[in-house]
């Protein structure tokens, strides 16, 4: 189908899809060589297949090298020779939309998935690397560099405040009922600490600046957090009662709030919440983005959901194979819940926080979490469409999405995590900015085409791409002389609602 506005391309040399094909890719690209050189060197001689290995590995550097010459002469797309079961769609669609096409003159969106899926061709072409994900390492360090907001929280959400009852913050928050104002407030949080744990992904961060990490983690933290004494829990700390929060923590907690609310240039939180509050048990689909840290504040806030009665059911939607760098991969899901509350005999645990309480927090949740996944209240799946080009409009009608949207059709509220998430729900076209994001995501909203059965949809977006819609007049212009990166920079956001 043809996109419903100008699609975005790289052919525009002041759009950040040409900043990205000219020199983010190239870096990402170049990361994987030096990954799979390294994993190949440590290999053990005592692996009788080590030889094999060597031999392949060698293949897939090759192979990548190729790719990077390719996008960087801007040399025609090519069809893809693995044999996944996506090829035979993938040549299709190259050989009828994109003949003569390449990087950048193909709209942005397309190149940019061209490429997650060429890398994972170079790994599917062999057979003792096809499962290998050459950003693992990189997702594993940020998270671990996320260890002190990844603790704090914890400790927030798990440790007793109540002498009496033994009920943590957001316990005693969410028991006063479901239209309560404690509910309503906490819901509000969550969804700040869901939003900003977006800021945080591998693939902005080429470099990723590990203290930078984790002065955005604080930042964000500061926004999400209810009690700031229990942030830094000393075992003392752990019993304090809700009413001796210092007034002055809370005064900064709500001028920070603040600050963050002014960040977040369209919001549609509070339609999100007369949805929510409405819900008793329903389900809940989350379409993740990035590993680490931002699938952490996804547990927290899908926790959240199912504590307060909202949901009995949160089915998130993960990728088959690596993509954009730190996507969730169904074995980085378990991977991450399995850090948190699995402690190793050698004492080497990823996370190792000195302090008792701490790492009580750290396994009561991960223990909780895990009996979610146990008695089916969190499933995690992956279908081949989150990894095809297609943009969402495609979702209802495209034949091999049926069985996807046919079952996500149960579902009460969709939440579409991230940047690419919203490029891919808005088409990546060039919509004016004040286009209603009802109409911009086509047939998942309430235009003509809307499709049926399509239920509440909601985006958690910080900026990381040119596209953005739904603002009121004046903010672009605003927003223009506040800073001339704002689109990109990821310190700014949106909360879109088609309800
Ligand atoms: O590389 C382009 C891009 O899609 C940007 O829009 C964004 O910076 C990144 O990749 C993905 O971000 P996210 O993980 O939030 O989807
Ligand atoms: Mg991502």
């Amino acid at each position: 189908a043809n996109p419903p506005q100008k699609a975005l391309s790289g052919q525009d040399k002041n759009s950040f899809g040409y900043a990205t094909l000219q020199s983010r890719l190239p870096v990402i690209v170049s990361k994987i060589v030096d990954d799979v050189y390294r994993s190949y060197h440590n290999l053990s001689d005592a692996d009788p297949l080590k030889k094999e290995k060597e031999q392949e590995a060698k293949k897939i550097i090759e192979l990548i090298g190729g790719l990077r010459y390719e996008l960087q002469r801007d040399k025609p797309f090519r069809p893809l020779t693995d044999e996944r079961e996506d090829v035979e769609e993938w040549n299709q669609t190259l050989a009828e939309y994109y003949p003569t096409s390449s990087w950048y003159k193909a709209s942005w969106l397309f190149s940019e998935c061209y490429l997650y899926r060429r890398i994972k061709e170079a790994f599917a072409l062999t057979q003792h690397w096809k499962d290998y994900d050459p950003f693992f390492e990189q997702k594993q360090t940020v998270f671990k560099s996320s260890q002190k907001a990844v603790v704090s929280m914890a400790v927030q959400l798990t440790t007793p405040v109540d002498p009496k009852t033994h009920k943590s913050v957001l316990d005693i928050k969410v028991q006063e009922g479901p239209e309560s104002k404690g509910t309503r407030d906490a819901f509000f949080e969550m969804v700040q600490v869901s939003l900003w744990g977006n800021a945080t992904d591998l693939s902005l961060l080429d470099n990723p600046d590990l203290a930078k990490v984790e002065e955005l983690q604080r930042r964000m933290l500061s926004s999400g957090s209810s009690n700031n004494s229990s942030a830094n829990a000393s075992p003392a700390a752990s019993t304090v009662h809700l009413d001796q929060v210092a007034q002055e923590d809370r005064e900064e907690h709500a001028s920070e709030l603040e600050k963050h609310a002014d960040k977040i240039l369209s919001n549609d939180s509070e339609l999100l919440w007369s949805k929510v509050k409405s819900m008793r048990n329903g389900r809940v689909d989350i379409i993740l983005d990035n590993s680490g840290f931002e699938l952490y504040v996804d547990f927290v806030f899908a926790d959240f959901l199912v504590r307060a009665g909202f949901a009995s059911e949160v089915v998130f939607h993960a990728k088959r194979i690596p993509w954009f760098v730190s996507d969730v991969m169904p074995i980085d899901f378990q991977w991450t819940l399995d850090q948190l509350h699995r402690p190793t005999s050698d004492n080497n645990n990823f996370f190792n926080p000195t302090d008792p309480i701490e790492q009580q927090a750290l396994q009561a949740l991960g223990q909780k979490w895990q009996s979610y996944v146990n008695n089916g209240t969190w499933k995690v799946t992956s279908h081949e469409f989150w990894t095809s080009c297609y943009a969402f409009y495609h979702l209802p009608t495209h034949p091999s999405a049926q069985d996807l949207f046919q079952d996500m059709r149960q579902s009460d509220l969709w939440i579409f995590k991230g940047d690419l998430n919203y490029r891919k729900l808005v088409y990546d076209c060039g919509w004016p900015v004040t286009t209603p994001f009802t109409k911009a995501i086509g047939p998942l909203g309430d235009g003509e085409e809307k499709a049926e059965g399509v239920p509440t949809v909601v985006s958690f977006r910080t900026c990381k791409a040119d596209v953005v819609v739904g603002l009121a007049e004046g903010v672009k212009e605003k927003m223009d002389k506040v800073a001339a990166n704002w689109q990109v920079s990821g310190e700014y956001a949106v909360i879109s609602v088609s309800p």
